[in-house]
Formats: C-alpha cells, sequence, structure tokens
C-alpha cells in the first residue's frame, strides 16, 4: 500500500501539490507521511500520523523547493515511527517507495559490507543505498535508478530525487501503480490520478519494467528490455468534488447513502433496454460467454463476499458451475485447470496484489478467457483482463467498502442473467421480471435507508459489547459473513458470521446473554429452517437482532428485536440486506469514537501480499 506523489516545476514551490496530493492518497496508508525537496540542497521532514501532521510540520519548518517526493505510509517493514517514514535517504539521494523488496535482507547485508548505514528497519532504505551506490558508475540518475532495480526483487512504485541533479525525477514501477501527470512547465508522478486531479488531467500509465525520467518539460520512458517508449496519454474524468464530504459526517455514510445512485449509475448499460446484450462485458463477452462452461471467481475481503452470492445466482439461475476462491490462497494452490473455465477477478481498486497475482496464475493455467468487474477504469485489473465490466460506485474513500460492494453485486447479477439466457435457462419473461426488479432497485434502496434511525436504535444497545454473531442461510449466508467484516473493521468489536444450520455443530456454545446474534431473515425457502436456528438461539439466552421481510412473522419479544425490511425481490434481497448492515457496523463505531473512514491498522487498496 502507501500512496506516492513528486513534482517537478519550473515556476512554484511544489510542497503544496505534494500535500495536496498526499491528502487524496491518504486512502492507501494513513500511519506517518514525509516529503523532500531539493532547495540548494536536500530538506525532508516526516511524522507519524497523518497527512494533516505532516502539513503543520513542513508549515512550522516553512519547506519549500521546485522539485520533490512525497509518500504517506501503510506500515510493513519497521513500525510507524518518524525513522521509518518515507522519504529515506542516502547522501544527497531521496526515495519514496511503495510495495516490497523480497530481497531486502541480503541486500541490506550487501550494501553495509560496502559502508552503508541503515538508519531504518525498511526494506524501502536498501533502494536508496543502492541508486547511490550505482550513482559511482553511471552518470544519470536515470541510468543509476534502471540499474538500482535490476537487482530489487519484489513489488515496487518508486520516485528517485537527487541534489546533486536536481533537473530530475525518476520514477519506477513493478508490480505496484504509477503513473505520470503532464503539466504546463511542470510534470509530476503519483500513485493514483486523484493525487494529481488538482493540477492536471493528463495522465501516462506506466507499465511494469518502466522507467521514466522526468524534467520540466519532458517525460523519457525506458521499458523493461531497454528500449524507449510512448505511452499513451489519457484523459482523467476524476471530478474533485467526488470526493468531498458534503454534509455527511463521514465518508463511509456517505457511501453508504450514495448507495441507490451507485446502483442506478451501475445499471445505465441496460437503461431503455427490454433485454440485455452481452456487449455489456465487452465486445468478445457474447463468444466467450457462449463457450464458457464453468466459472472460476477470485477475490479478496468484501469482494469476496461478492463473489459468494455470486456463486448462489449462477449456479441457480444458469445452472452452471461456479467455484470461488479467496485470491491469497488461490494463487498458492495447485488447482486443476479447466480449459472451458471463465476465470473472473472481483476488485474494487483493480490493484489489490492477491487478486491480480491469483488472476495471472489462472491464466498461466490455461483456463479459456478472463474477466473483470473493477470500480476503476484504468487499474491494472482491467488491463490485464479480456474482458471487464466497470461498476460506477464513483471514488470510494472510505477503508471499508460499502458502494462497491452492492455496486458489483449488480455487476454480477446482470453477468449470472446474461450467462443463464445465452445457454438458454432463461426465459423472455423470467428476464423482463429480472430487469424490472433490478431497475426498482435503487428505489428500494432509498427505502432501506430510511430505517436507519431503528438501526441506531440497534447500535445504542450492541456498541458497549465486545462479541457479535451473525447468522444468514443460502445466499445469505456470505451476506452474514459481510456484516460481520464490516462491523470488527470499523467498530472493533469482534464478529464471526456462520450459515445458521452451523450453529449447532460448535458455534451455539458461545450464545449467552452477552453474545448478540444478528441474523439476515428474508423470505426464501429456507426461511423456516432459518426461524428453528433462531429458537435454538432464544432457548439458550441469545439476544437476537433480526432483519425480516415484512412478510415474515417474526414477533418481535423480550430478548428478539426484528426490524421489517421493504419489500426486495428474492433474487436481489442479498443486496438490499447488505444496507442495513452496514449502518450498524457504520453506527457501532460512531458510538465507540472510533475513526470510521480510516480504521487502525487498515487501508484501502491493499498493493501488498
Ligand atoms: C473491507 C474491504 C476489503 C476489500 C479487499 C479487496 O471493507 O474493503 O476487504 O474488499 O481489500 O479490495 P479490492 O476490492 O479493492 O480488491
Amino acid at each position: 500500500m502507501c500512496g506516492i506523489v513528486s513534482a517537478i516545476s519550473a515556476t512554484r514551490n511544489v510542497v503544496p501539490i505534494l500535500i495536496q496530493g498526499l491528502k487524496r492518497l491518504e486512502y492507501r496508508g494513513y500511519d506517518s507521511a514525509g516529503v523532500a525537496v531539493i532547495n540548494g540542497k536536500l530538506q525532508r521532514v516526516r511524522s507519524v500520523g497523518r497527512v494533516i501532521a505532516l502539513e503543520a510540520r513542513v508549515a512550522d519548518d516553512h519547506l519549500a523547493g521546485d522539485i520533490g517526493i512525497a509518500h504517506t505510509r501503510w506500515a510493513t517493514h519497521g513500525v510507524a515511527s518518524e525513522r521509518n517514514a518515507h522519504p529515506h535517504i542516502s547522501g544527497g539521494v531521496s526515495v519514496v517507495h511503495n510495495g516490497i523488496i523480497e530481497n531486502h535482507a541480503e541486500m541490506r547485508t550487501r550494501l553495509r559490507d560496502m559502508g552503508y548505514e541503515f538508519l531504518s528497519d525498511t526494506d524501502t532504505e536498501v533502494i536508496v543505498h543502492l541508486v547511490h551506490s550505482k550513482l559511482n558508475s553511471t552518470t544519470t540518475l536515470h541510468s543509476a535508478v534502471r540499474l538500482a532495480v535490476t537487482e530489487l526483487s519484489g513489488a515496487y512504485a518508486i520516485a528517485v530525487i537527487c541534489a546533486d541533479d536536481p533537473q530530475h525525477l525518476v520514477v519506477a514501477r513493478n508490480g505496484a501503480p504509477l503513473l505520470l501527470g503532464l503539466g504546463n512547465g511542470e510534470n509530476y508522478a503519483a500513485s493514483d490520478a486523484a493525487a494529481l486531479v488538482a493540477v492536471t488531467r493528463q495522465i501516462v500509465y506506466l507499465e511494469d519494467g518502466d522507467c521514466a525520467d522526468i524534467t520540466l518539460t519532458s517525460v523519457q520512458i525506458i521499458d523493461a528490455q531497454g528500449k524507449t517508449v510512448q505511452r499513451p496519454i489519457s484523459r482523467t474524468t476524476q471530478s474533485d468534488a467526488a470526493v468531498e464530504l458534503g454534509g455527511y459526517r463521514h465518508y463511509m455514510q456517505k457511501e453508504i447513502f450514495e448507495q441507490p445512485t451507485a446502483v442506478a449509475n451501475t445499471l445505465a448499460v441496460i437503461q431503455g433496454d427490454d433485454s440485455l446484450t452481452p456487449a455489456i462485458f465487452g465486445t468478445e463477452a457474447e463468444r466467450v460467454l457462449r463457450t464458457t462452461k464453468a466459472v472460476l471467481i477470485i477475490a479478496c475481503g468484501t469482494s469476496y463476499h461478492a463473489a459468494m452470492v455470486a456463486r448462489y445466482w449462477i449456479e441457480s439461475l444458469a445452472g452452471m458451475a461456479c467455484s470461488v476462491e479467496i485470491a491469497s490462497e488461490y494463487r498458492y494452490r495447485e488447482p486443476v485447470a479447466n480449459p472451458h473455465t471463465l476465470v473472473i477477478a472481483i476488485s474494487q481498486s483493480g490493484e489489490t496484489a492477491d487478486t491480480l497475482a491469483a488472476m495471472r496464475y489462472a491464466k498461466s493455467r490455461g483456463h479459456l478467457a478472463s474477466l473483470s468487474i473493477c470500480n476503476v477504469h484504468e487499474s491494472s485489473l482491467v488491463r490485464a483482463t479480456d474482458l471487464h465490466f466497470l461498476t460506477q460506485a464513483g471514488p470510494e474513500i472510505g477503508v471499508a467498502s460499502t458502494k462497491a460492494f452492492t455496486t458489483q453485486l449488480v455487476a454480477l447479477s446482470l453477468l449470472a442473467m446474461l450467462i443463464a439466457k445465452l445457454h438458454k435457462r432463461l426465459s423472455r419473461e423470467r428476464e423482463q421480471e429480472l430487469l424490472n426488479d433490478l431497475r426498482y432497485l435503487p428505489t428500494t434502496l432509498c427505502r432501506i435507508l430510511e430505517l436507519e434511525p431503528q438501526i441506531e436504535r440497534w447500535a445504542d444497545k450492541l456498541h458497549t459489547l465486545d462479541h457479535a454473531l451473525f447468522l444468514g442461510r443460502g445466499m445469505h449466508y456470505p451476506i452474514a459473513m459481510e456484516g460481520a467484516l464490516k462491523l470488527k473493521e470499523i467498530s472493533y468489536i469482534h464478529a464471526e458470521a456462520y450459515a445458521a444450520g452451523e450453529l449447532k455443530h460448535g458455534p451455539l456454545a458461545l450464545v449467552s446473554a452477552a453474545m448478540p446474534v444478528i441474523a439476515v431473515a428474508p423470505r426464501n425457502t429456507l426461511i423456516e429452517k432459518l426461524k428453528s436456528n433462531l429458537q435454538e438461539v432464544r432457548a439458550r439466552g441469545g439476544e437476537l437482532y433480526v432483519l425480516a421481510d415484512r412478510n415474515v412473522r417474526i414477533d418481535e419479544d423480550e430478548g428478539m428485536h426484528v426490524i421489517r425490511m421493504p419489500d426486495s425481490s428474492g433474487f436481489l434481497s442479498p443486496i438490499a440486506y447488505t444496507l442495513p448492515l452496514q449502518l450498524l457496523a457504520y453506527h457501532a463505531a460512531v458510538r465507540r469514537s472510533n475513526d470510521v473512514d480510516k480504521p487502525r491498522n487498515l487501508a484501502k487498496s491493499v498493493t501488498v501480499e
């Protein structure tokens, strides 16, 4: 993770550009931050905590310069401390880094033998000493960095400056995102275009193995083969307004309430159509989906929960075998590939290292084709797959994923329908019915959000407890898992999810008055079974909080709290039942005075293994 931003300007102090950029990158890490500039000499300021703390230190020190690099950190090697914060320095060279250098231990020994003294516990410090050492045998910073990176293994995006050569900013990437921004009399580089939208919209995405030399007026990119290459210039459409808080207290709250719009925007691809067209997944989608005989979905975290729901949909609607894998596990297994399987990766960011690696691995094992469902247009994942579907959630700033999840589900429901249709498993009437349900979904979600005051009352009771169990059955089991993940990640309340039928096989032993049980109870074929499971909990003194379909008979009673859900279609009900669980986690976290948008120890984009 970590975010990097760098700039060189002919006319102005770049420090405000760097600080502004870091604020936009804080979702990538927020345990410490730092900036280095050249102003006659190399100057550096670092601080523990948020970018705002760095901003104050920079102002106190009157830091200024027309070339600089900056970093916001999510610690991997070495605790969050000023000593470990980037930029790191070796002589007049300074480096910021996102990624992990896997051979850092042996490099450290080698560099120590050469006389370098290490002042931090980071893997990054080997890069800066290595670049410094290469300057003895080559004349330019660009060639020193190119030489240095050939000795690194692992993932990196780096930006480097050198006090002896203040006209050049050098950046390189391999397995971590990095892009260039082109300005007028100034140029930039950053982990994400969001860091640069205030200064430019002209973006050049680097490829793995690229190393770029950036000056005031030029950019020279050399690829992994040592050839000078031109990469296309694209115009980012990211808007500054989309990343403002508006009237909300937290981004997570804003993003929960944006879901009706995000879902409607994602559904714009079917607007006005009375039947589904494969082209919404790419021009080759029809050919690929017709020949697909099985589906494998890989993802992490919340995106993995979306994949689990999709398995129910694809199996039940399309009658097609669908397996779901946690990306970080799949990439190290010896899975048996089926040449007729379509591999799908789901990722909000499109930069999750495990998901990218799992997709590369799946492709190498000879599957039919690849498809990504992603929220970031220019991401590595989208560029690495044959077909893609872009969810239209807009920027998701809160670390806990909300609107990205529900829009992923929308995309997956369309995919399940399409596979069913192309394999002649979906009647015209059923297709119409499902399309109508989808079109009505934003309205349903608006009505569900009106339940917020009732959910707040649940949060009043739950936020003081230390544990919670979440129950669901069938395609709502993954929704229970998602509810538990949300609660633990932002409220720090320990939460576990179980398929309700599993309770009696062990977890029932945990049930007591101090262990609230939150259950998802939509109207479907499993509802009577779920009700029996709830009785098992009540009989043992467990306190139940049930989100129930308004037509399901579950009566409010001592120890039985019920919120009635508005009508929502059976097929799409996992999307509907997600929202109250997001709100519950949010309000519990607020009551515990947690930093909702930046929960401890986490970061939004997990670009390291
Ligand atoms: C939880 C959360 C994470 C992400 C996971 C994958 O709220 O956001 O579990 O879902 O890190 O991220 P993406 O979807 O970007 O691949």
